[in-house]
């Protein structure tokens, strides 16, 4: 069976001539690292999500498409190289993986949400480095607002209340013209209508960068922040902008977006409406503000990783050995009350350097009679930079007991 099916997410495909994706991958599909609230994307999305508190957001959608809801929903022309198999992921010639989360523009907006994010993992075939990895993360935003002399008032009274926290706030914004001949209006649209969609998608996305980048230690320190618009161009929005950070000095691409190809609300049958998507990389994005040096990094198992993040809180990620560990055992009788874990830490430090990475205390045991209590530790010696060997370790721990008895006069068990 496998010879004739691709097995993805618990559903048998045919395989065809089309078919190129990789077990690799499919061991993917299933970890959904932006649901982990403890996860840097996990964290991530939330930030978002409570950016734009009144947005319907979504997160659990399958990564299978059809080609139709990816590229021909929006607009793509039949020979764009996305589509290439080179390019994209096929299942096979009825089924890929998403490319981007603008694959569910449609079925979001057809299903009647008019605010709305959505955050899922895409998939491209590209090149191998310490920023690119074929599974990545993103985050789609849309809002649409009603197309009448009314509404338009609603985004005047919005535009209005982000122009004056804009104003309010430590930010620098390079912008281009919301329409221009190189980036025009669509011919269904008036131009005064789409340059207050164009404006309002600008403040919300500055006023969203503030919120990310604003206040962390990891982008340019007690300057101002910079954001640059720039004309860009995407099948399915006209017209279409990159928004760029700057970071240590070099501007860095952080989304894309754009006013709706009004042929992607009537595909939804979402009638007299006009509005803003938006889509942005969330592994860039975390990248910068969590100081994670590799992309790798993201799907890692190791609890050195993992450990490092809590929900709801953005810290500098540390980095550790990728050398493999060395773990010693020592057991000993406490040699008085007074003794703290922390003694037994600095000794540790003192003996062994920066060898050792841990020093776990895994059993404690107080003796019924003598009331005397033993403690069991494991040390574990790990360099950041070069493999140790056991001999190596063996002496640091050598060193440790040694020192044990000496500075403390210990029993060792
Ligand atoms: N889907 C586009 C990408 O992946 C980003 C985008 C989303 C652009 C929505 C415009 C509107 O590059």
């Amino acid at each position: 069976n496998s010879a004739s099916h691709v097995s993805v997410l618990g559903h048998d495909y045919p395989r065809d001539s089309h078919t190129n994706i990789t077990s690799a991958i499919i061991h993917k599909l299933n970890k959904r690292l932006h649901l982990q609230p403890s996860h840097p994307l996990g964290i991530l999305r939330t930030l978002i999500e409570s950016h734009f508190p009144k947005f319907s957001a979504f997160s659990d959608m399958s990564p299978v498409v059809t080609p139709a809801r990816n590229f021909d929903d929006l607009s793509f022309p039949a020979d764009h190289p996305g589509r290439a198999l080179t390019d994209s992921y096929y299942i096979n010639k009825e089924y890929m993986l998403r490319t981007h989360t603008s694959a569910h523009e449609v079925e979001t907006f057809k299903k009647g949400h008019r605010e709305w994010l959505l955050t899922a993992d895409v998939y491209r075939r590209d090149e191998i480095d310490a920023s690119h990895y074929p599974a990545f993360h993103q985050v789609e935003g849309a809002r649409i607002f009603h197309d009448t002399p009314n509404s338009m008032k609603e985004i005047e009274e919005d535009s209005t209340r982000l122009s004056a926290y804009l104003a309010s706030s430590n930010i620098v914004i390079e912008d281009i013209p919301h329409i221009s001949a190189t980036n025009p209006v669509q011919p269904s649209h008036d131009s005064v209508k789409a340059e207050l969609i164009a404006k309002n998608l600008k403040l919300s996305l500055n006023s969203l960068m503030l919120h990310l980048f604003g206040g962390h230690a990891n982008v340019n320190e007690g300057e101002p922040l910079r954001v640059r618009w720039i004309e860009a161009y995407f099948p399915f929005t006209s017209p279409s902008f990159e928004v760029e950070v700057m970071f240590h000095g070099k501007w860095l691409e952080i989304l894309g977006c754009g006013v709706v190809l009004q042929s992607t609300l009537d595909r939804a049958n979402v009638p007299d409406s006009i509005g803003w998507a938006f889509g942005l990389g969330l592994e860039r994005i975390a990248m910068i503000l969590f100081g994670i040096p590799d992309i790798r990094l993201f799907w890692s198992k190791d609890p050195r990783f993992l450990e490092q993040f809590a929900p709801g809180t953005i810290n500098t990620f540390k980095p550790f050995s990728k050398h493999p560990p060395c773990y010693k055992d020592i057991s000993f009788w406490l040699p008085s009350a007074t003794f703290h874990e922390n003694d037994f830490c600095d000794l540790v430090r003192d003996a062994a350097g920066d060898s050792v990475e841990d020093v776990k205390l895994i059993d404690s045991f107080t003796h019924p009679k003598t009331n005397r209590t033993s403690h069991c530790y494991r040390v574990n010696y790990r360099s950041m930079d070069r493999s140790l060997t056991n001999e190596e370790a063996n002496a640091y721990h050598d060193r440790v007991i040694s020192e044990l008895k000496q500075n403390f006069g210990v029993e060792i068990r």
